[in-house]
């Protein structure tokens, strides 16, 4: 788990995937925080994204590092996480979220963490290495 949050941390803009009713979707995301072992991720409740993750918790996401020579795929289920205690962790961890939300209690504002995952790294000069989640 340390890896990846490292990976993700490190090369902070990723692009995750979800199921829809038309075909996959993907879209660029950035917020990736550890809380009790486990990745969590933000989005709002207004977002296609949001029903897409309702609708069917699968997602794959990508990332690749700066130099281009190594990348990252995550795959797994999400789970929403309404706890208050997230929502305060996470804007005391990012800048972003005062300007953008106001404050932890704003209702449109969620987290999710990943379950029952898996994180691969590739490179182009070594094999794929596997690790759960
Ligand atoms: C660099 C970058 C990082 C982003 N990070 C997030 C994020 O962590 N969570 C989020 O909900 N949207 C984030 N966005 C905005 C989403 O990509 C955007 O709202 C997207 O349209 C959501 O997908 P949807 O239209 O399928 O709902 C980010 C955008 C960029 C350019």
């Amino acid at each position: 788990m340390e890896e990846v949050l490292k990976f993700l941390t490190d090369n902070p803009t990723f692009y995750i995937a979800t199921c829809s009713p038309e075909g996959p979707r993907v879209r660029p995301f950035g917020f990736i925080m550890e809380d009790n072992g486990k990745l969590y991720m933000t989005t709002n409740n207004q977002k296609d994204v949001f029903k897409q993750l309702q609708a069917d918790p699968r997602f794959e996401l990508s990332a690749t590092s700066a130099d281009g020579g190594t990348w990252i795929r995550v795959r797994g289920k999400v789970v929403f996480d309404t706890r208050k205690e997230i929502a305060e962790k996470a804007f005391a961890s990012a800048p972003f979220f005062v300007p953008m939300y106001q404050s932890p209690d704003n209702p449109i504002l969620e987290f999710f963490y990943i379950d029952d995952g898996e994180a691969t790294f590739y490179s182009f000069t070594e094999e794929p290495r596997t690790v759960k989640l």
